[in-house]
């Protein structure tokens, strides 16, 4: 593969629900805008964060992109192959290549399969034996998450939490893949064990040099883990950047917004990053605001974000790569932001 071909490009993608209402003829009366025109690469080997608050549409996102959702419009190419409507069969070579983790190491492990079952379910399906046999395979990935082989006929229920997590690490591994999605992977566990967690991502995104999209509500959980993080609000990406570009140089207001929220994100040493606090509720994406969607909530909105949708770009300053989606984008020392000083718990 040359290196101008992304491993998963992302144009387009577009998720609208349908709602049905009246009677006696049920009808379609509107669409619950869930994702909405993204954009977006990710390279092999890379850590994508992808972070939003809740209901922004990341769910939907990493269920179109592993095919467990249809489209509305848009494209999903994967490594240079167009998949976006491609048959059972046509997928089956690749769905081994793509490989989801979920946020409920509880509900997502089948309570009544062993371990070894669980683990090595993949491989059934798809018909994979490995050299060795299948035992062998997942005596091994048990040890590469950190579990021990010998609990191999155990259940779910014998395993905490953090270790259901593991055993769910494991078997997004067993087939080799080239992408995993991980949705939301530790925020349902205790916040002690979340570190572990998330450092095993990373040591099997490094070692075994697999892509992640890694789904998260704030930026702190991903600032470790991505290379590149692109921030969603209502079904859009607003900003997408190198991770050290968003972090220290946010363009788009909501992005500042969030970030503020994060307390070690102050890169210059300045301990008083201030929390901005954002009024009003995310609107529904049933029927999102015209123009720019987060004027509703953006202290620096004007008559041109109302009327005008700000395409997400490389605006001036920016580096390469670094895109934003904002008519108005933030410059360093630029406009007071509404400053939360008490009540720190409601901000964001
Ligand atoms: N199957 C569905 N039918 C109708 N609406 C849906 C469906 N799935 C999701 N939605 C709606 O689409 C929007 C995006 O949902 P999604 O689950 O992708 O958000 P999210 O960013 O993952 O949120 P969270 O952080 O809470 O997990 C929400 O308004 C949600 O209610
Ligand atoms: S386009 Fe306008 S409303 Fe949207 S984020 Fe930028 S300044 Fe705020
Ligand atoms: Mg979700």
């Amino acid at each position: 593969m040359s290196n101008t071909t992304p491993l998963l490009d992302v144009s387009g993608l577009t998720k609208h629900f349908p709602v049905k209402g009246g009677f006696p003829i049920r009808r379609t009366v509107g669409a619950v805008q869930a994702v909405d025109g993204l954009d977006f690469q990710v390279n092999e080997g890379e850590a994508l964060g992808l972070v939003g608050e809740s209901g922004c549409g990341k769910s939907t996102t990493g269920r179109l992109i592993t095919r467990l959702m249809e489209p509305t419009a848009g494209s999903i190419s994967y490594r240079g192959q167009d998949i976006t409507h491609a048959s059972r069969r046509a997928l089956a070579p690749i769905r081994s290549e793509i490989q989801m983790i979920f946020q409920d190491p509880y509900a997502s492990l089948n309570p009544r399969q062993t371990v070894g079952k669980i683990i090595s379910g993949p491989m059934e399906i798809n018909g994979i034996t490995p050299e060795g046999g299948r035992e062998k395979r997942v005596r091994e990935l048990l040890e590469i998450v950190g579990l021990n082989p010998e609990h191999y006929n155990r259940f779910p229920h014998e395993f905490s939490g953090g270790q259901r997590q593991r055993i769910g690490v494991a078997r997004a591994l067993a087939l080799e893949p080239k992408l995993i999605v991980a949705d939301e992977p530790v925020s349902a566990l205790d916040v002690s064990i979340q570190a572990q967690v998330v450092n095993l991502l990373q040591k099997v995104q490094q070692e075994l040099g697999i892509a992640f999209v890694f789904i998260a509500h704030d930026l702190a959980v991903v600032r470790h883990f991505s290379q590149r993080v692109a921030v969603m609000y209502l079904g859009k990406i607003v900003e997408i950047a190198d991770r050290d570009d968003l972090y220290e140089n946010p363009r788009h207001p909501y992005t500042r917004a969030l970030l503020s929220a994060v307390p070690e994100a102050t890169v210059d040493d300045t301990p008083t990053r201030e929390r901005i606090r954002l009024t009003g509720d995310v609107p529904s994406p049933l029927n999102p605001p015209s123009g720019c969607r987060f004027r509703t909530r953006c202290w620096k909105a004007t008559e041109k974000c109302a009327t005008e949708a700000p395409p997400l770009v490389q605006v001036e300053g920016n580096k390469p790569g670094h895109l934003t989606a904002c008519h108005h984008p933030e410059t360093e020392g630029t406009v007071p932001a509404p400053r939360l000083s008490k009540d720190p718990e409601t901000a964001v």
